[in-house]
């Protein structure tokens, strides 16, 4: 077994069927492996010295690109749909169009601000965007070992981009799914681009992209890694999967959502901030 899957903060709902599955996956080999990541609070941090960490959006709302009547808009959204979000005592079908207002109303305000494409950079620059711990060595081992990474982000391409750029660990076997800004030709924001991915309609963007799983038909072995109960279904687009492993970090509401994480196979709880 991995040494660090004994690690007093990782739970396992059955760590005979994780070790099944590790065993399998290693017999078969890296070139069957593909990673699939949620990015916001998964491969970011959730909290730093007691404090937390911004999502893409977050790092956008608290940027000097932004109004400060805008801001307080954007925090009254926040305040009003995350404990939505993180509230397990609604069903999903219940928060699903809840969800899609907050994404649909905060896209709006953004696209207001005529944000532009040139001060992205900066702004991620001066923000307390932070990769969770690790993530180099994570990024750096499979780009080495040639195992495709897809990010399939709620949050917003071109910033989390930026972030993994910044970090020096956008490598060329890493692509991207998420909502991504549509400049004009002067470089201004006027909206966002495609279908609005939003924490529950993974499964329609992952059946949307059938090309990028067809392309990785020959790696039937997913490492999942989320940190919502939406994320599970990042993987809905894989051809003749053998085995996933699904990793899950337990952000916020440790205890009220622990039952809810049963579904992930390994779960990291986040104690405290
Ligand atoms: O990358 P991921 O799919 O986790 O991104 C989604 C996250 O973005 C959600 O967990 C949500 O809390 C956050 N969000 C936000 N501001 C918005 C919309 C979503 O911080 N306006
Ligand atoms: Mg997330």
């Amino acid at each position: 077994m991995i040494p660090e899957l004994s690690n007093p903060s990782v739970c396992m709902r059955d760590p005979q069927r994780v070790q099944e599955i590790l065993q399998s996956m290693v017999k078969a080999g890296s070139n069957t492996v593909q990673v699939i990541s949620d990015f916001d609070m998964t491969l970011t941090r959730f909290a730093y010295n007691g404090k937390r960490c911004p999502t893409c959006h977050n790092i956008l709302d608290n940027s000097n690109l932004i109004s400060n009547d805008c801001k307080i808009e954007l925090k009254e959204l926040l305040n009003t749909y995350y404990p939505i979000e993180i509230d397990s005592s609604r069903s999903i079908e219940e928060k699903l169009p809840l969800m899609v207002e907050w994404w649909t109303k905060a896209h709006e305000l953004l696209v207001q601000q005529k944000i532009r494409k040139d001060l992205l950079a900066m702004v991620v620059q001066e923000s307390d965007a932070m990769l969770r711990e690790g993530y180099k060595l994570l990024f750096d081992h499979l780009y080495e070992h040639s195992i495709p990474l897809l990010i399939f982000s709620a949050g917003i391409g071109d910033i989390l981009e930026e972030v993994i750029r910044q970090a020096g660990v956008f490598h060329p076997n890493v692509k991207v799914f998420s909502n991504y800004m549509d400049f004009d030709e002067s470089g201004e924001l006027r909206a966002f681009k495609g279908e609005l991915i939003h924490i529950y309609n993974k499964r329609e963007g992952a059946l949307l992209n059938t090309g990028h799983f067809q392309e990785l038909r020959t790696r039937p072995n997913v490492l999942l890694l989320g940190d919502s109960l939406g994320d599970l279904t990042m993987a809905d687009g894989v051809h003749d999967m053998e085995n996933i492993l699904k990793i899950g970090f337990l952000n916020d509401k440790v205890n009220t959502i622990s039952h809810s994480h049963g579904l992930y196979n390994v779960s990291i709880p986040l104690t405290s901030l």
